[in-house]
């Protein structure tokens, strides 16, 4: 079994989802190969609950990594479970066109790239243009 996928299973063991009861577990491999884990953490004000895959970035962002490959996200649903929103602009802004690869309750994997999933990405190149 691929150690990267793994990670993100056992990521998915630590989320702290008593809201929801909904646990994601991701993990992040920098160019280096390196892996960040992260889990799905919520608040008792809703609002302010962070998922795994801005976990696992900002763990990484964090001990100054900037050079990302790959991210997993694994759930345990039959469906693939892809990023939010938020996350994927936020992927985008750190990670650029990332390769995710999702897994479901089965292990099954479903790979699609970032820009797939955000066509015409809003970002810094557009700041710079004022
Ligand atoms: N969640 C994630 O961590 N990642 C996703 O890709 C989708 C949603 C979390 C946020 C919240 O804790 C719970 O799943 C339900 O939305």
């Amino acid at each position: 079994m691929d150690t990267f996928i793994t990670a993100a299973q056992q990521a998915k063991l630590q989320a702290l989802a008593p809201y929801s009861n909904f646990r994601v577990g991701a993990a992040l491999e920098t160019a280096a190969g390196k892996i960040y884990a992260g889990c799905n953490i919520e608040s008792s004000s809703y609002g302010l609950t962070c998922c795994a895959e801005r976990v696992a970035l900002f763990k990484a962002l964090s001990e100054g990594e900037r050079e990302f490959a790959r991210l997993a996200v694994a759930a345990d649903t039959e469906e693939f479970c892809t990023p939010c929103g938020a996350c994927r602009q936020v992927l985008w802004d750190y990670g650029k066109n990332l390769e995710i690869i999702c897994i479901n309750k089965h292990g099954d994997q479903h790979t699609v790239e970032l820009k797939n999933l955000l066509p015409e990405a809003f970002d810094d190149h557009l700041l710079k243009q004022r």
